[in-house]
């Protein structure tokens, strides 16, 4: 008796469960392919790796497999693909400019090393699109392909020259910088926080240095890190890396400054930081809107275990940055900092005063373990002093002689 009653049961569930199945297959959100416009460019062993592991997202030519045509597998799906094509998307991929795909291709890679991509739902179901080490290799050695170094061209040296002597001779107060679309003001005192970190990017060209205001240089010192703590903020301020015929790479053109500032509460649905990126002499704002931060995010996401921070800060010195250096002939990178008075002076194209005192900084420099594309200083090689008055030898004048990189 009871028996019956339970097997009428699970059969009446079981038939509702299939009406509903049934139902929701008539509520499917459109998913097309588009027209290819303009296909990614690349020789066919990288292309292949690319179509076979991202295309289903990042392009036109989806190919769904069975099991992601019903509801609700198709409704998950629809929202991947229509999602990962709007931030990138193989099939428009001469609406970019050479550098913004060169850009997305070393993007992409990391994501693939830090294993963000391809989405690991996604591979669950298509074992077939997961890629393997040998295909990391692949991929590695085409991107070093793109990215040659190149020694710097009058042009190029020639605009770093002149944004530097308007630079040395401002006065006043610079340009009204407007904040970004999100809200995020400009931080305009950066220029006197201190150096945690220093960058090469051969990947796109340019040198960087990371600053940190007072409460990160704080929070490095009392060794509370990961997570940092509220009113931390970095500057990663950006310069077009020139490469010179001795094989040292100085910093050219000012390029752009980029920051993160920590507040968990105010920023909670970004992460717990705020972002925002200024370019150029006249330090526009990035974003169009406020979903410029979205790119922020994806790219700094396989640091989710870091707070989203990239730079592992060197040891930090009290003196102010000055500038950088980069040496490829030796494997090193230096920077070059200086007590208030000389960074004063640097700042202005003028002699060093009395009680100016440099310091160089030199570092051996390795690959950046957390992007393909970038080295980072390792351990240091030397610190050399010089104070103002001692008689001038090779290394006070080689110190005296790197200009200040441009600051705004
Ligand atoms: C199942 C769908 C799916 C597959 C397959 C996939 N992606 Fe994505 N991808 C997404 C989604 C969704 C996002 C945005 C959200 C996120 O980052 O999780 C994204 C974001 C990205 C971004 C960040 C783009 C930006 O500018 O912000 C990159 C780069 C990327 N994917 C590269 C790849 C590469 C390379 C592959 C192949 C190895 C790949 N993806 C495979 C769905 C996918
Ligand atoms: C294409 C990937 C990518 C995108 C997009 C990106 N970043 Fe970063 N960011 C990095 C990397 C890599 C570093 C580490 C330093 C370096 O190598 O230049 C970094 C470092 C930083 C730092 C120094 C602190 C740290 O995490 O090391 C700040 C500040 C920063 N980024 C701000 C931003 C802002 C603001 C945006 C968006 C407007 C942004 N980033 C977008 C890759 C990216």
């Amino acid at each position: 008796m009871a028996k019956n009653f339970f097997k009428r049961r699970i059969t009446r569930v079981a038939i509702l469960l299939l009406a509903c199945f049934v139902l929701i297959q008539f509520f499917r959100p459109p998913l097309g392919n588009p027209p290819v416009t303009g296909d990614l460019q690349a020789p066919p062993e990288v292309k292949s790796i690319l179509q076979r592991a991202c295309y289903d997202c990042h392009s036109n030519e989806t190919k769904l497999a069975w099991f992601d045509k019903p509801a609700p597998a198709i409704w998950l799906v629809t929202t991947h693909v229509k999602e990962g094509r709007e931030l990138l998307n193989f099939s428009h991929w001469d609406s970019l400019s050479v550098d913004q795909q060169k850009g997305k291709l070393f993007e992409s890679l990391n994501q693939i090393v830090f294993k963000e991509m391809p989405l690991s739902q996604y591979t669950t179901f298509h074992g077939d699109a997961r890629v393997s080490d040998g295909d990391i290799r692949i991929l590695r050695k085409y991107l070093a392909s793109l990215a040659p170094p190149k020694l710097a061209d009058s042009a190029a040296v020639q605009s770093a020259d002149e944004q530097y002597a308007k630079w040395i001779a401002a006065t006043g107060a610079g340009p009204d910088v407007k904040p970004e679309p999100n809200g995020f003001a400009y931080l305009s005192d950066f220029s006197s926080w201190q150096a945690i970190s220093s960058t090469e990017r051969w990947d796109n060209g340019t040198m960087r240095v990371i600053m940190g205001n007072p409460a990160a240089v704080k929070a490095i010192r009392e060794g509370r890190t990961n997570p940092w703590p509220d009113g931390t903020a970095f500057a990663k301020v950006a310069w077009k890396a020139l490469l010179r015929p001795s094989g040292e790479i100085m910093p050219g053109q000012f390029l752009q400054v980029e920051f993160m500032l920590k507040d968990k509460e105010k920023y909670a649905t970004t992460g717990g930081w705020g972002w925002g990126r200024w370019k150029g002499d006249e330090l526009k704002p990035y974003g169009k809107d406020a979903s410029f931060v979205s790119e922020c995010m994806h790219c700094h996401q396989p640091m989710h275990d870091r707070d989203l921070v990239f730079t592992m800060p060197v040891e930090v010195r009290d003196e102010k940055v000055i500038t950088s250096r980069i040496d490829k002939s030796k494997g090193t990178m230096s920077t070059l900092y200086g007590n208030d008075i000389a960074v004063a002076a640097a700042r202005k194209g003028i002699a060093y005063p009395a009680h100016s005192v440099l310091t160089l900084v030199t570092w051996r420099q390795k690959e950046d373990e957390h992007w393909y594309g970038a080295n980072i200083p390792a351990s240091i090689q030397s610190v050399e002093t010089v104070k103002y008055g001692i008689d001038p030898e090779d290394r006070w004048k080689y110190m005296t002689g790197l200009r200040a990189s441009v600051m705004p």
